[in-house]
């Protein structure tokens, strides 16, 4: 029963501190307070807590967009390579959600709908998986749902498979939202499987993950009396933009149903591979699942369509259960029946797909992440092989006296203070300082200026 589950955040630590910290967790947390601010609050201890929390990613992407950087209108404002946004397409984009197909507007547009997702959007979603992820059986209609946002899909997946105070696995570094999505409500916590630089243990790449990294860090938590109810696997990761093989894939499936846990495979930057040489292996690609029922995918249009404004993300999952929870709470994160409508036209729109919008957005990407890769390793930062999604991955250790997250930290404010927003890694939970990520999917005089103010401050320090 729900009143009888352990205690909520609010009572034993803030969300700020689990962002600070990354991989702090059970007791450490347990012992520090949640600071309520200055203001006096009439809310619940649940409305404080939520209101009280802050995200480094909120925080400072917030200053970016609030003062965004324009030649012309606004010269001194940020150079945002920090918020995760392909601004590459906007052109082709622009040009295909103008056409006259996308403004049919019919008169059940005006009413309520089924909130997880239209019948008819449902259903090209369901063949677009099929065809574009290459599974190996067709996407039921009915197994896919609708919600507003790929963060808003873990949000509710985390809720619905584990219980407050109860973890996911999930390798570092990752996405820092994760965690803030996991607890915000649902009260659910990260335990970081902890990825380094160093090629140890017979691993061929840094920051390769391997089914013993996986085993090891179930083994920690659980040591600790945790309960860990599932692993959340980032594929292609942000940040580092590796992809993962079909065979680990398999091997961490097999481990999770060995031990009765679900897998939340974010696959949102899946059409995002720019390596030509690289194959991206849906889960839904593998043949025979091992527990169909307790593995879910996540996608969403905010990436691969370059559509973060749209608020569309899906969850595939046949789990009947899950569906009925996500039924019941889609009232409250739907996406807007009209934008279902448009990206229904765009996601059947094959000739357009194939033709123009996927070859020009892997196209440009690779050359966008050429281009800001060179201009990095020619200031000595190396940067590392990614093969898909938005990011160069960073190292500036050669700009830091020592390698500490307060060093970083410190480089970071310098160039934030210089008008340059890029993410430092220990935000991330990358438990090696020094790292970087550093957006490359814009436009070109917008990545100049940023890697101009960049290079001001590390060879000149202003
Ligand atoms: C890996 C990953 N998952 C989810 C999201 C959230 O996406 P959405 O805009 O669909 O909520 C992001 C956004 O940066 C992301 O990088």
């Amino acid at each position: 029963m729900y009143q009888n589950i352990s205690a909520p955040p609010w009572t034993h630590h803030c969300i700020e501190d689990v962002d600070r910290r990354g991989s702090a967790r059970g007791t450490a947390r347990k012992n520090s307070t949640c600071r309520t601010g200055d203001m006096a609050s009439d809310l619940s201890k649940r409305g404080t807590f939520i209101a009280d929390s802050h995200s480094f990613l909120m925080k400072y992407g917030a200053q970016a967009i609030h003062n965004p950087y324009d030649e012309k209108n606004n010269p001194k404002g940020i150079v945002s390579m920090g918020m995760a946004e392909n601004k590459l397409m906007e052109d082709i984009l622009f040009e295909r959600l103008s056409q006259p197909d996308m403004h049919g507007m019919s008169r059940d547009m005006l009413y309520y709908f089924k909130f997880s997702g239209t019948r008819d959007f449902r259903v090209s979603l369901a063949n677009f998986i099929t065809e574009r992820f290459g599974t190996t059986r067709s996407v039921e209609p009915d197994n896919v749902m609708v919600v507003n946002g790929c963060g808003s899909a873990l949000e509710q997946v985390a809720s619905a498979v584990a219980d407050p105070g109860e973890y996911l696995l999930c390798p570092s570094p990752y996405y820092s939202m994760v965690k803030f999505d996991c607890n915000i409500r649902g009260q659910v916590d990260c335990f970081d499987i902890p990825l380094t630089s160093q090629q140890e243990n017979g691993k061929v790449r840094p920051f390769q993950l391997t089914l013993e990294d996986v085993e090891k860090a179930y083994q920690d938590a659980t040591g600790q009396g945790l309960v860990v109810k599932g692993i959340f696997l980032l594929n292609p990761s942000n940040p580092t933009g590796d992809v993962y093989s079909p065979e680990l894939l398999m091997d961490i499936l097999l481990f999770a149903k060995r031990h009765q846990l679900h897998v939340i495979a974010d696959e949102i930057y899946a059409l995002s591979v720019f390596d030509s040489e690289t194959q991206f292996c849906s889960v839904l690609a593998l043949p025979n699942l091992p527990d169909p029922d307790k593995t879910h995918v996540l996608w969403g249009f905010s990436k691969d369509f370059a559509l973060s404004g749209f608020r569309c993300g899906t969850i595939i999952s046949s789990n009947k259960k899950l569906k009925t929870f996500i039924d019941n709470i889609a009232y409250y994160q739907c996406t807007p029946v009209l934008l279902q409508n448009m990206m229904r036209i765009m996601i059947s729109d094959k000739k357009w797909l194939d033709s123009t919008y996927f070859p020009m957005n892997r196209q440009r990407m690779r050359e966008m992440f050429t281009f800001v890769t060179n201009e990095l390793e020619d200031l000595g930062i190396k940067c590392h092989p990614s093969k898909a999604a938005f990011f160069v991955w960073a190292n500036f250790s050669p700009f830091m006296s020592e390698k500490t997250r307060e060093e970083e930290m410190q480089l970071f404010q310098k160039l934030f203070a210089a008008g340059v927003y890029i993410i430092p890694g220990t935000e991330l939970f990358c438990v090696d300082p020094g790292w970087f990520r550093v957006l490359f999917s814009l436009q070109k005089p917008y990545l100049q200026e940023g890697l101009k103010r960049l290079r001001s401050v590390l060879v000149r320090g202003i």
